[in-house]
């Protein structure tokens, strides 16, 4: 039977880390569906249209391919919220969730990570987990990892970021950010990436021996 693992969680939570962990563990293949909303937000800017024209999100979202995921500027802060902004839109969601549940649907399974899987994109994942932290710590990751990639912003900065992040991606009406009623909460606060990995496979190796 496929295993789909389904990873949500907030912004910078180390679920991109931990999902392709898991996914280079199980031999499956990982998505990261926000790359997916970063594909669109980009798409968008590069042809001139302002983050708020829905018609035209919805287009690009329509005819994203992938080719456009491995552009290094997807991985920018500007990217990331912007792609928060143009996620709201529901045909933008609607576009987005064929391209998702394909992925998902392959005969040997698959990691997908991002805000809804658990509950709107594989609702029958046979494991979901919900990755968190504090938003203090998420920024102390967050930019580490910018800075490592030569990005200068400042801790505060970040922080600031992610409380509005949080706030537009639990706080919308189409396939907000929450926890699905089935899904193991993982809080990563005070564990390093090898102690939420053993957590998370733990978790994983329980479902499949189910
Ligand atoms: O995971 P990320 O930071 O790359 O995601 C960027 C934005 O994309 C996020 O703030 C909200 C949106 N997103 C979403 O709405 N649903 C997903 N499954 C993944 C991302």
């Amino acid at each position: 039977m496929p295993m789909v693992i389904a990873i949500d969680g907030p912004a910078a939570s180390g679920k991109g880390t931990l999902a392709r962990r898991l996914a280079a563990h199980y031999g499956l293949p990982h998505l990261d569906t926000g790359l997916l909303y970063r594909g669109v937000a980009l798409t968008l800017l590069d042809a001139g249209f302002a983050l708020e024209d829905e018609a035209a999100a919805a287009r690009a979202a329509a005819a994203l391919i992938a080719d456009r995921l491995a552009d290094p500027r997807l991985r920018e802060r500007a990217m990331g919220e912007a792609a928060s902004r143009i996620s709201s839109v529901p045909a933008v969601r609607a576009a987005l969730l064929t391209w998702q549940q394909s992925f998902a649907g392959n005969s040997l399974g698959a990691v997908l990570d991002g805000r809804d899987i658990g509950t709107v994109v594989c609702p029958d994942a046979r494991v979901k987990l919900f990755v968190t932290a504090t938003p203090e710590e998420r920024a102390r990751r967050r930019h580490r990892e910018l800075s490592a990639r030569g990005e200068e912003t400042t801790l505060a900065a970040i922080l600031a970021d992610i409380r509005a992040r949080d706030a537009r991606d639990a706080g919308r009406s189409a396939a907000p950010l929450k926890i699905a009623e089935d899904a193991h909460v993982l809080d990563t606060t005070d564990m390093d990436a090898d102690a939420a990995f053993a957590a998370a496979k733990a978790v994983a190796d329980r479902a499949r021996s189910h």
